[in-house]
């Protein structure tokens, strides 16, 4: 372990909109991802489903109940079927036109523009979800050695590693949720045989336990930052990026 704990220059931490923007847009649609370019976010968070005839949909929830005008289970709609939803007006009537994205609609639009941080949602539920993943961004080469603008996380952690073993050259991240008992070193240990990140809810993180992450060579980017007070809270502790319903709550880096 280093000596004394450093805090990190605010310019170097990650800006990421989580779900886009989606304090300011609709959670998830091309308006909350547009608004992150716009607020200079380095990266924007999305989560990725699947289509009952096996297509790749931009959702938080399984149900698409909370964030459309329909009702049901992600699993059991059709792409049409989803695809006629209105995914804007709950969040406000502004946003009426908005639909649930395509992962490859989300990709052609932003890829080489923003970072995205993919989160494999419920992966249990849709068999095959990493390889299809895994071909979507090879189809545009988003795979290669240099490209460090896409990173895979989920909370299912086998589902990292298989994807992780169709993509190794692809970063991937591990998500944890807040457990009383923290983070062990054994898992640290574990998780460092394959992942490039170690993001856990910002409940559970401190000053010590970054130092921990870095220590097994791993980065950390917690979640969900909603007030400034959390958002200062991370970048004292050292984080390495910041993942944010507000990407205004984390400064731009300097090149944007
Ligand atoms: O990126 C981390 C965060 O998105 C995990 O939680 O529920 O918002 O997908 P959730
Ligand atoms: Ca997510």
């Amino acid at each position: 372990a280093s000596e004394g704990i450093a805090t990190k220059d605010q310019n170097q931490v990650l800006n990421i909109a989580h779900r886009g923007a989606s304090g300011y847009a609709p959670e998830n649609t091309m308006a909350a991802f547009e608004k992150s370019v716009e607020m200079k976010a380095d990266m924007f968070e999305l989560d990725v489903q699947m289509s009952k005839d096996g297509e790749l949909v931009v959702i938080h929830d399984t149900t698409v109940d909370r964030t459309t005008d329909g009702t049901g289970s992600v699993k059991d709609l059709t792409l049409e079927e989803l695809k006629s939803l209105d995914a804007g007006s709950w969040f406000d009537e502004s946003f009426t036109s908005e639909t649930i994205p395509t992962l490859g609609e989300v990709l052609d639009e932003y890829r080489g523009r923003t970072g995205i941080l993919i989160e494999l949602k419920s992966p249990s539920l849709y068999p095959g979800i990493e390889q299809k993943v895994a071909d979507e961004l090879k189809a545009r080469h988003l795979d290669n050695p240099e490209n460090e603008k896409i990173i895979v996380q989920s909370f299912n952690h086998e589902s990292v590693q298989t994807f992780h073993d169709l993509l190794p050259q692809v970063p991937v991240g591990v998500l944890l949720g807040y457990s009383p008992e923290g983070i062990s070193d054994e898992q640290l240990d574990r998780f460092k045989a394959y992942a490039d990140y170690v993001n856990p809810s910002k409940s559970m993180i401190d000053a010590l336990l970054v130092e921990r992450i870095h220590d097994y060579n791993m980065k950390t980017h917690p979640w969900t930052v909603r007030d400034r007070e959390s958002a200062n809270f991370l970048l004292e502790a050292g984080a390495d990026g910041i993942i944010t319903d507000y990407p205004d709550y984390v400064a731009p880096h300097p090149s944007k």
